[in-house]
């Protein structure tokens, strides 16, 4: 076992429901790492007041959720390319003296395609529903493995625009198109291969479904295609369930969960995040989460 402890965190408010320090927890231990992994839920003040002694502070990385992805980064000494292009950091790295910001979403996002999926965006066309910080990520991750276009649909018509354009400046050789929608117009998903919901829409079961079942071919009459819901919590949306139904592939949040965090894992330990136990550990506690 390593003799130095290192302690990792993550900064959010509120926090009472992260499940980040249970499966980190259980991936420190499995490598024999003498680490922990700290819940600091702080109001804002205190987050500002914390991190300007960013500098002292004894920890070796930390991941930020709601509301600090995008309040983190005036205090810190870079950021990656992921970070600045998607708006947001949740991870944050020592590197030397320097604090380097980072954002892992769209590795989490990507990974589970490629390797549970073995998907390939190169081609590809995708839908992209919503155009929050969620999106962003999502968009990154596509464009970076050059998929041809994608298609947002957002209710609110100036973020979905500045979107893209902020995307199409990035990814010149992607392409880019909004569309004005919202939960309950009719959906023709007929071009898509990938449609991914990044709204909080099917989070609460009072929510009108984002899709209706009518609009979901069969997988039989319009093709297979991926269906991606960036909500774990319920473990199927409506858009899961009918896409599920129609016989298409299906995925939810969780994954995506997992592999951010086990990307940061990486980035902190330098060790292969031992995958298996953490993803039984999440899966778990999900599953016993009210
Ligand atoms: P996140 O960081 O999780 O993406 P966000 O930045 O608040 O969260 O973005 C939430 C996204 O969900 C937005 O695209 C939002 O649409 P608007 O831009 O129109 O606000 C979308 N969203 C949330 N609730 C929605 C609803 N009831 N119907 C449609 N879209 C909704």
């Amino acid at each position: 076992m390593d003799q130095e402890l290192k302690l990792f965190g993550i900064f959010g408010h509120p926090l009472s429901h992260t499940l980040s320090p249970i499966f980190q927890e259980a991936g420190f231990q499995k490598a024999g790492l003498h680490a922990h992994y700290l819940v600091f839920d702080l109001s804002l003040p205190s987050f500002k007041r914390v991190m300007k002694s960013l500098k002292k502070i004894p920890l070796k990385g930390f991941n930020l959720t709601i509301p600090y992805k995008q309040t983190v980064i005036p205090y810190l000494d870079w950021l990656t390319a992921s970070a600045k292009a998607i708006g947001a950091v949740n991870t944050v790295y020592r590197f030397g003296k320097k604090w380097y910001g980072t954002n892992t979403d769209h590795e989490g996002f990507w990974l589970p395609l490629a390797k549970e999926w073995k998907w390939k965006a190169r081609g590809k066309e995708a839908l992209v529903i919503g155009a929050g910080g969620a999106a962003r990520a999502v968009l990154y991750a596509l464009s970076s493995k050059r998929i041809r276009k994608i298609t947002v649909w957002n209710r609110t018509q100036k973020r979905g625009e500045k979107l893209i354009r902020d995307f199409s400046k990035l990814f010149p050789q992607v392409e880019f198109e909004y569309q004005s929608w919202q939960p309950g117009d009719r959906a023709d998903l007929q071009p898509f291969d990938l449609i991914v919901n990044t709204t909080s829409v099917g989070l609460n079961s009072q929510d009108k479904p984002l899709l209706k079942e009518k609009d979901i071919f069969s997988s039989k009459t319009q093709g297979l295609k991926h269906f991606v819901d960036l909500i774990y919590k319920p473990a199927e949306t409506p858009f899961i369930r009918f896409a599920k139904k129609k016989g298409h592939r299906t995925m939810n949040g969780l994954p995506m969960l997992l592999y951010q965090g086990a990307r940061a894992f990486e980035i902190w330990t330098g060790h292969k995040a031992p995958l298996d136990v953490m993803r039984k550990t999440l899966t778990e506690a999900v599953r016993l989460k009210k």
